[in-house]
């Protein structure tokens, strides 16, 4: 099978005024800065020599590799670290340099990015102290307690929810867009707190949420859900972030089981390391239930009452019943620690339009079992779209090139990178003039959807 060689341009650092540019120079620096005051803070909390002395070398990496990237350095080979894709990116490596494009600013962005959360990773895998460190653990489960109010709420709404034949498309199309927007950077909709007028107007679809969906393949998605998806009977949620998108992921999948009579089984494939900083990882998928589980050691008592108390347990109960029962599973061993999860297909460089040619097993598996496979969040967008510079009414199915029919792609992405496709005529010109930030402020979406062939 050749190797996809994608015919437009890739979004890259070169062009000023791009987010993509901006990311490089402004949100990079800060995220690494980020990275390592959290390390610095771990050293100073552990009392182990050893642990101190290698935290003190990941915080000097940490420093060097931004220094090289802010004097567009050339990227250097991923050592043995005991991790998944190094050959795959050492290779890729080697070719950038016969290019002579292997130095940070000539990488295309995509590509780029990811390598960099792969290069990172090292740090902490060679150190045996640190091996199974998170060090974006914290932000994590601080975000998800900055949303206690709308977690407690939508718990409410889930366990409150009975369907009929005449309302089961409505509710399938909220929940839908409950883990869509679940996936927007600017969470002010939801997160620290919604208002009851919020959350009505997010679970009633009004026509004031329906504008910010750019393109809204939701009706042919439902129409092939309730054709019975082919014979099968299964959902794959290739995640995007943890702790609330994860919560809003996990209630649209626990629809989709108790609600729908079209569902038996969910598998959620997470990252097998720090990812973009709010991926999921399958201790992320452990810790949200555990979490929800024991509400009173975690959430502040302000928000708890013996109601939400009772309904956050409830709703673990269930969902912990549902694993118990194999139906929310991990594509990954549930018990896998960070470094233990195996080879993981989600974590290479690569635009998905490559994914046969280099994981055939995990097309196949997808196109015989899975009768939907929802993609979430922007960079799972960026990899399917190739993050390259179509025009934006290029057709979704036709930027998805070979993956295109293989299985049947849903995306639920919030805009937070430069490429959109599938648009109709007129949308770009329109959102040009009514938002100059739409591409990446993270307020408008794109839902699309490519059926199996
Ligand atoms: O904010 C931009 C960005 O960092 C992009 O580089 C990346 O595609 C995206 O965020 C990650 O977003 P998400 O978590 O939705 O994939
Ligand atoms: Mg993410």
């Amino acid at each position: 099978m050749p190797y996809y060689r994608c015919p437009a341009e890739r979004y890259g650092f070169d062009i000023e005024g791009t987010f993509a540019r901006d990311t490089i120079i402004t949100r990079w620096p800060v995220i690494l800065k980020d990275t390592a005051q959290t390390v610095r803070e771990a050293v100073e909390a552990h009392s182990d020599p050893t642990a101190q002395e290698q935290g003190r070398h990941i915080i000097e990496k940490i420093e060097t590799l931004t220094k090289e990237i802010a004097q567009d350095g050339e990227v250097r080979n991923i050592v043995e670290d005991g991790g998944s894709n190094i050959a795959l990116y050492n290779a890729q490596i080697k070719e950038f340099r016969e290019r002579g494009q292997a130095s940070w600013f000539n990488l295309p962005w995509l590509w780029a990015e990811c390598y960099l959360y792969r290069h990172l990773r090292t740090f902490f895998a060679v150190q045996s102290e640190w091996k199974t460190f998170d060090p974006y653990f914290t932000s994590k489960s601080s975000s998800f307690r900055s949303s206690s109010e709308a977690v407690i709420k939508l718990a409410q709404a889930t366990l409150n929810l009975s369907t009929t034949p005449e309302t089961l498309q409505q509710f399938f199309h909220t929940n839908l867009q409950l883990s869509l927007w679940g996936n927007a950077s600017d969470l002010s909709l939801l997160a620290g707190g919604v208002t009851d007028e919020e959350l009505r107007k997010l679970q009633s679809r009004g026509e004031e949420e329906k504008k910010f969906i750019l393109r809204n393949d939701e009706e042919k998605v439902w129409d092939w859900v309730k054709s019975g998806m082919g014979g099968k009977r299964r959902a794959d949620f290739v995640l995007d972030n943890g702790e609330f998108e994860l919560f809003t992921d996990m209630i649209f999948a626990d629809f989709l089981l108790t609600q729908t009579p079209f569902f038996d089984e969910i598998v959620f494939h997470p990252k097998s390391i720090p990812w973009f900083c709010s991926d999921v990882l399958p201790f992320d998928f452990r810790w949200i239930i555990a979490t929800l589980h024991t509400p009173e050691k975690f959430f502040p008592a302000s928000v708890l009452d013996p109601s939400s108390t009772a309904a956050l347990v409830t709703l673990a109960e269930r969902w912990q019943a549902h694993v118990d029962a194999g139906r929310f599973k991990l594509a990954v061993p549930l018990e896998s620690n960070l470094g233990d999860a195996g080879p993981d297909f989600w974590t290479n460089g690569n635009e998905y339009q490559r994914m046969e040619h280099l994981d055939p097993a995990l097309v196949q598996g997808l196109r015989e079992k899975s009768g939907l496979v929802i993609f979430k969040g922007d960079l799972n967008y960026r990899k399917l779209t190739a993050d390259a510079m179509w025009k934006s009414t290029t057709p979704f199915e036709k930027v998805l090139g070979p993956l295109n029919g293989r299985f049947p792609i849903l995306s639920l992405r919030t805009n937070k990178a430069e490429v959109i496709v599938g648009l109709d005529d007129g949308v770009e010109e329109r959102m040009d003039k009514e938002d100059p930030k739409w591409r990446y402020n993270g307020k408008w979406a794109v839902v699309s959807f490519a059926p199996l062939v």
